[in-house]
C-alpha cells in the first residue's frame, strides 16, 4: 500500500476506445467466455469442452500469443488475464471468429485473480510475455516480477508445471533471473544463471516486435515447479 493506502499496481489503464470490432467481440464474447473474480474459485473441470493442459497468460495485450497458441493446441485450456479492455475485446472477437472453444478470459487485475480464483497446484503453464518493464528506478516497485508475486505464482503451479516469462529489457531480465532463482519451489530448466533458448512455439507479440525494431534483445526464462 502507498501512503494514500492504494495498492501499488503493475499497470496504468491506458485511454483508448474499443474499435467497433472489439466492442462486438466484447459484447458477444464476454457472456460466453468471460469470467469474473466475483464468481470466486475457478473450476477447471466445468465449463470447458476440453481436458488438456491448463495454461494461464497474464497481460496478453492484444492477444497475439494466446490466440496462436490456443488455435494450435485445441485440446489445451487457455485462460487469459488482462486489464486493457481493447485487448480483451480483440481476444474475444478473434476467439469467436476463429471458432475457438478453449479460451476463457478475466478482464481484471491478475493480482486479484491469482489470489481469489485460481486453485493452488492447478496450472500447467503460467506465461507472462513482455510484462511492463517500468524502466525508472522509482517505478520498480510496480514491476510484476517480484519475490512475493513469484511465490504466489509458484503456488498455483502443478508439480513440474512451468513459469515462462519473456522480456526485451535486459536489466529487468537480470532482475527476473535472480528473483526466480531465489524462489525455493522452482528450478531453472536451463543451467543455473542461464536464460532459456527461445522456444520455437512462443508466438511473436506486439511488444516483442516493437522491442526488436528498437534493437532490443529478447530473454526467455523457464522455471519448473519442483516435486513437493
Ligand atoms: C507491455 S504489455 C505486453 C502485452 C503482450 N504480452 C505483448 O507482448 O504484446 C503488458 C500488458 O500487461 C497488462 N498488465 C499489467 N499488469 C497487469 C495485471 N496486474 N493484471 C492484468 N494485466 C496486466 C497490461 O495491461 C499490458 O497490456
Amino acid at each position: 500500500m502507498t501512503e494514500t493506502n492504494r495498492p501499488i499496481r503493475s499497470f496504468v489503464l491506458r485511454a483508448g476506445r474499443m474499435t467497433a470490432g472489439q466492442e462486438r467481440g466484447w459484447s458477444v464474447g464476454f457472456p460466453k467466455f468471460g469470467l469474473t473474480a466475483a464468481s470466486g474459485l475457478l473450476n477447471w473441470e466445468s465449463g470447458w469442452e476440453t481436458r488438456g493442459r491448463r495454461i494461464v497468460e497474464i497481460g496478453f495485450g492484444m492477444g497475439d500469443s494466446l490466440l496462436t497458441m490456443a488455435e494450435s493446441a485445441p485440446d489445451d485450456r487457455f485462460l487469459g488475464i488482462e486489464v486493457h479492455t481493447p485487448g480483451v475485446g480483440r481476444l474475444l472477437g478473434q476467439t469467436l471468429e476463429r471458432e475457438l472453444q478453449n479460451v476463457r478470459v478475466y478482464a481484471e487485475d491478475a493480482m486479484i485473480v491469482l489470489d481469489e480464483c485460481i486453485p493452488k497446484g492447478s496450472v500447467d503453464i503460467l506465461q507472462i510475455f513482455f510484462p511492463d518493464p517500468w524502466h525508472k528506478k522509482r517505478h520498480h516497485k510496480r514491476r510484476l516480477i517480484q519475490p512475493a508475486f513469484v511465490a504466489k505464482a509458484a503456488a498455483l503451479l502443478a508439480t513440474h508445471g512451468r513459469l515462462h516469462i519473456a522480456t526485451d529489457w535486459m536489466p529487468y531480465a537480470e532482475d527476473m533471473l535472480s528473483v526466480l532463482q531465489a524462489e525455493p519451489t522452482l528450478r531453472n530448466t536451463s543451467e543455473a544463471g542461464q536464460y532459456a533458448p527461445r522456444p520455437s512455439w512462443r508466438p511473436e507479440t506486439k511488444f516483442e516486435r516493437r522491442g526488436t525494431k528498437l534493437g532490443h534483445g529478447v530473454w526467455d526464462l523457464v522455471f519448473e515447479k519442483r516435486d513437493a
